[in-house]
This record gives C-alpha cells, sequence and structure tokens, in this order.
C-alpha cells in the first residue's frame, strides 16, 4: 500500500474505509476471451460497424468506449443512453457529469481512466440490456479489459456487475468485497444514474470509490 508522507494524504483518504476482504474469484470465460481485435481502436472500428444483436438497429452511434489506454482504474457502466448515442462518447449525460465529479474527488480525472460499458449500443428506452444483447457484446469489453489491462475495475450498478462477474446477486451482496477478473481487483458500486434517483446511496457510493482508489494504490 501506498503511504503518503506526513501530512501529504490526500483529502480522499481521509475517513475512508479500510479496503474489505475477498469476493468471487472469476476468470473470463475462453469462449468470450475475444482475443482477435490487436487493439482499442480495432475494437471501436468493429462496434462502429456490429450487427450481432438487434440494439445496432435503434443506435445514431454506438459507443466503444474512451480513455487512457493504459488506465490504472476502468470504469465499466451499462449502455449508452440518449446523449452517449448521439455523441458517441461514453457517460456524457447527467450521470457522466456526476462521474466526472466523483473521479475528480478521488484524484483520478475522467482522462486518466477508461470508461466503457456492456453494451455498446443504447437500448431502446434506456432500459437495461437484455441477457443476448449483453452476451454479444461483453466479447468487446473482455477484450478492452485485456487489452487496457487495469489495476482496478470499477463496476457501476448490477447490469456491469453482473455482467463482469456471471452472477445474479443483489448489489448489495456484490458491495464490499474485492472480487477478481482474471486476477485484476474488481469494486462493485452504485449506478451514478441511482445516485441521481436516490442522493442517499451518494455516501456509500463514496466509500466504494475510495476502496477502490486505495485499490490502485495498492496495486501500484
Ligand atoms: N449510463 C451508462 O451506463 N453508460 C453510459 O455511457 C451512460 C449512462
Amino acid at each position: 500500500m501506498k503511504s503518503y508522507p506526513a501530512g501529504q494524504e490526500p483529502e480522499w483518504l481521509a475517513g475512508a474505509p479500510p479496503i474489505p476482504g475477498p469476493g468471487l474469484e472469476v476468470t473470463t470465460p475462453p469462449v468470450m476471451a475475444g482475443g482477435a481485435w490487436p487493439s482499442l481502436e480495432a475494437i471501436a472500428a468493429e462496434v462502429a460497424g456490429c450487427r450481432k444483436c438487434p440494439l445496432c438497429e435503434g443506435r445514431t452511434n454506438a459507443v466503444p468506449g474512451e480513455g487512457n489506454p493504459r488506465a490504472a482504474l476502468m470504469v465499466v457502466g451499462e449502455g449508452p443512453g440518449e446523449q452517449e448515442d448521439l455523441s458517441g462518447r461514453p457517460f456524457v449525460g447527467r450521470a457522466g457529469e456526476l462521474l466526472d465529479k466523483i473521479l475528480a474527488a478521488i484524484d483520478l480525472p475522467r482522462p486518466e481512466v477508461y470508461i466503457a460499458n456492456v453494451v455498446k449500443c443504447r437500448p431502446p428506452r434506456n432500459r437495461a440490456p437484455l441477457p443476448d444483447e449483453r452476451a454479444a457484446c461483453m466479447p468487446y469489453l473482455h477484450r478492452q479489459i485485456a487489452l487496457v489491462r487495469p489495476r482496478v475495475l470499477l463496476a457501476l450498478g448490477a447490469t456491469a456487475a453482473e455482467a463482469l462477474l456471471g452472477v445474479r446477486q443483489t448489489l448489495g451482496s456484490l458491495r464490499l468485497k474485492v472480487h477478481t477478473l482474471d486476477a485484476i481487483p474488481l469494486v462493485v458500486t452504485y449506478h451514478p444514474a441511482a445516485l441521481l434517483r436516490n442522493p442517499n446511496w451518494k455516501r456509500p457510493a463514496w466509500d466504494d470509490v475510495r476502496i477502490a482508489r486505495q485499490l490502485v494504490d495498492a496495486e501500484s
């Protein structure tokens, strides 16, 4: 664990919870490894023309993901909303503004992290992606994770957590544990859109992201 000189601890660390114990240990299913794409750019090009599930019919733009290809932290959301579909960029709507603030508060501003979603095309009326849509899209995400190989993964909301961990469990039961995906520590927290709906979850979410942030330090 990184130790900061006395008096130079970052603000986010004050009162942060200790790193919790281990949770699920998951390895990427070989069939999902999607090893074919040599780069993040190759994935983005494939996603742009992807027709593997019906979500392609309704898209304005596919949203492959973006950020630092050598990010220490990779953030995974559910899928594009309206603003993301229009712009082709992840988390640019209201939830994205909140995510930007959260990332800045842990001294990992947005350009330093990598941001991707479980599905790369907007589901109609922002519904959760269906199991078949998720399954069709997960090879892209798995390959993005393998290429970025972040020190820590942060899953935003139940869809991201379930898709990455391959389980169907409540968000509450998946929080406050350090899971691993292919040996990469993975922390689960609330989706920023849920925080906008229910501000009572902001405090626990702040604890979760500070756990993830400590893990970034721990893994460095
Ligand atoms: N919600 C998500 O899960 N992803 C986005 O990119 C935007 C909103």
